[in-house]
């Protein structure tokens, strides 16, 4: 276990690129991932009535309750992998009350990223991706084409990743985006989301390596 290891948060509207730039930090840093989405579609599939309700939500691209969200995500927290590796948050808070929980139960982020891309730019993101349910790899048609066939042919898309519903789960995002914002503004890192993923990584990677340099831990 290290002494004191990081507590990321990674931000940013529907498609700007949370899930692929936590593929590659965990892969340098070793946090642990924790997607609210992911969980949520875990639920789902699990067939469980948390999952019957969380769905209904989803499909409207609207944030699912709290009682179901809240306590899903700090029981994750609370694991011993969480605790020993750090951990990188993708997807929560999206309100100031999911914040606000998060607080009190103890979670304080080291540092909060915040991904920022132009709106043309996410629907096209959107509508091309699409996921590999075998190693839950991201890929997108034209920006992250599968390696190989064999990738290209078992392929999935989400049930939420159409034009129309981006743009309700963009409204969402605007409704509530400030009010977390303004939380965690003393350590916020902005990222310029519009460039290609390495790029991305390369303005995310500086930040934790100095993170990392001030602990001394490499
Ligand atoms: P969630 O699953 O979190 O969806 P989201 O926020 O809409 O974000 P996405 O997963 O769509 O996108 P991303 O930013 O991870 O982008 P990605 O890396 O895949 O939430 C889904 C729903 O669950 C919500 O609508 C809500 O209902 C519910 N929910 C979740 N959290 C909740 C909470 N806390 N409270 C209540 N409800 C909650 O990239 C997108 C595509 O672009 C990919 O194809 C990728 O290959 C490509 N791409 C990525 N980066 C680049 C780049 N730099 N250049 C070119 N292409 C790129």
């Amino acid at each position: 276990a290290k002494a004191d290891p990081l507590k990321i948060m990674i931000s940013g509207a529907p498609a700007s690129g949370k899930g692929t730039q936590c593929e590659l930090i965990t892969k340098k840093y070793g946090l642990v991932h924790i997607a609210a989405g992911n969980l949520l579609r875990a639920e789902i599939a699990s067939g469980s009535e948390n999952g019957k309700r969380a769905k209904e939500y989803m499909e409207k691209g609207q944030l699912v309750p709290n009682e179901i969200v809240v306590m899903m995500v700090k029981e994750r927290l609370l694991l011993p992998d969480s605790q020993e590796n750090g951990w990188l948050l993708d997807g929560y808070p999206r309100s100031l009350l999911q914040a606000t929980a998060l607080k009190e139960f103890g979670f304080q982020p080291d540092l909060f990223i915040l991904l920022e891309v132009n709106e043309e730019i996410l629907v096209e993101r959107v509508v091309g991706r699409r996921l590999d349910p075998v190693t839950g790899k991201i890929y997108h048609l034209k920006y992250s084409p599968p390696e190989t066939e064999e990738i290209a042919a078992r392929l999935t898309q989400r049930f939420d990743d159409t034009e129309e519903k981006v743009k309700l789960r963009l409204q969402t995002h605007h409704q509530n985006v400030e009010a977390v914002l303004l939380m965690y503004e003393d350590i916020t890192l902005k990222v310029n989301g519009n460039v290609p993923k390495e790029d991305v990584f390369a303005q995310i990677d500086g930040a934790l390596t100095k993170l990392h340099e001030d602990r001394k831990l490499i």
